[in-house]
C-alpha cells in the first residue's frame, strides 16, 4: 500500500532536483589555485577519496540495476535522470581538481562486487526486493549525510586558506546538490516504512544484514579504503568526537530501522565502523597513494 500523495511529493522533489539542479559543467570551474602545495598538504587525500567515490557512481548504477530488478519509475528518474548525471560531474571536476594539485587521476572501481551478485540473484523474488530497496535508501541517505558534511568542512577550509576559486567554484556548487539527494532517500525510506509494506520478518532481516554490512561512503567494504576513510575522517576533524558525527550519519537509520529503541540515537555499528576506520588509518595511513 503507497499513499499517492507520499509519492507524488517524492516524485515532484525529483522533478525540482532535474530543473534546478542541472550537471555541474566542467567549464562553469575556475581553475585559480593560490597555494596549490598548501592545499594539497591540507585536503589532498581527501579530495582523491572524495573524486573516486564520486566517479564510482557509475558502478553503483550497475549495482542498483542488479539489486533492483523491477526499479520503480521514481527510482529510475531519481538515479537516471538527476543523481548520476549529478555526480559524475562532481567525479570529473574533482579529478581534475586533484591532478591540478599535481596528485594522480582518481582509479574508480567499477566491478559490481561477488557479494551484490549474490543479494541480486536473491532480489528476484520480490519480497527480498522490498528488503534490498529499504538498505539502498538507508544506504543513500547515510552516504549523502556524509558526502554534506565533508563539502562543509572542506568549504570553510578552503574559504580560511583563501582559495575562493576552488571554494566558489567547485566545493560551493558541488554541496549545493548533495542535500537533495539526502532528502530523497530519507523521503523514500520513510514512505517505505511508513506505508507498512515490510512485514516484521522482512524488517529483522534488513537488521541484521544492515548490521553485517554497513559500510562508511566509499570503504567497497575493504580495508584499504576503510584505512584511507580514517585518514578523511581525521583530516576533517570529525575524530573529535565521534559520536556526534555518528549522530548525524545514523540519526535517520535509528529512527527507521531501529524505532530508536532504547534510546538508541544511531545505530552502535556505525560508530563502531568509524572507530575501525581510524584504527586502520592509524595502523597504515593512506596506503597505496599517500604523498
Ligand atoms: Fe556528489
Ligand atoms: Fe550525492
Amino acid at each position: 500500500m503507497t499513499h499517492p500523495s507520499s509519492d507524488q511529493r517524492i516524485r515532484e522533489h525529483v522533478q525540482r532536483l532535474g530543473e534546478e539542479h542541472p550537471p555541474i559543467e566542467l567549464d562553469s570551474v575556475d581553475r585559480f589555485i593560490r597555494d596549490p602545495q598548501t592545499v594539497a598538504d591540507r585536503y589532498g587525500h581527501v579530495i582523491d577519496y572524495l573524486a573516486r567515490v564520486e566517479l564510482e557512481v557509475d558502478r553503483n548504477v550497475l549495482e542498483l540495476l542488479v539489486l533492483l530488478p523491477d526499479v520503480s519509475e521514481v527510482d529510475r528518474m531519481f538515479y537516471a535522470d538527476v543523481w548520476q548525471p549529478q555526480e559524475i560531474q562532481h567525479g570529473l571536476i574533482l579529478d581534475r581538481l586533484q591532478q591540478d594539485l599535481g596528485r594522480p587521476a582518481a582509479e574508480p572501481q567499477l566491478e559490481v562486487s561477488y557479494k551484490m551478485k549474490i543479494m541480486g540473484a536473491l532480489a528476484h523474488f520480490s519480497s527480498i526486493q522490498d528488503v534490498a530497496r529499504l538498505l539502498y535508501y538507508l544506504t543513500g541517505a547515510s552516504t549523502e549525510r556524509q558526502a554534506v558534511l565533508a563539502y562543509n568542512v572542506i568549504h570553510a577550509g578552503m574559504e580560511e586558506m583563501a582559495e575562493p576559486a576552488i571554494a566558489d567554484t567547485i566545493i560551493a556548487p558541488i554541496r549545493r546538490q548533495e542535500p537533495g539527494h539526502f532528502a530523497f532517500y530519507r523521503m523514500s525510506a520513510t514512505e517505505l516504512i511508513r506505508s507498512g509494506a515490510l512485514r516484521p520478518w522482512q524488517l529483522y532481516l534488513a537488521r541484521v544484514l544492515r548490521q553485517k554490512t554497513y559500510n562508511l561512503v566509499g570503504t567497497n567494504g575493504q580495508d584499504r579504503y576503510r584505512a584511507q576513510m580514517g585518514g578523511v575522517v581525521s583530516a576533517l576533524g570529525f575524530d573529535a568526537d565521534l559520536a556526534k558525527y555518528a549522530r548525524e550519519v545514523g540519526r535517520i537509520e535509528a529512527q527507521l530501522l531501529w524505532a530508536n529503541e532504547q534510546g538508541m540515537e544511531f545505530p552502535p555499528y556505525v560508530l563502531a565502523a568509524l572507530r575501525e576506520s581510524i584504527e586502520l588509518y592509524r595502523e597504515r595511513g593512506f596506503g597505496d597513494i599517500a604523498a
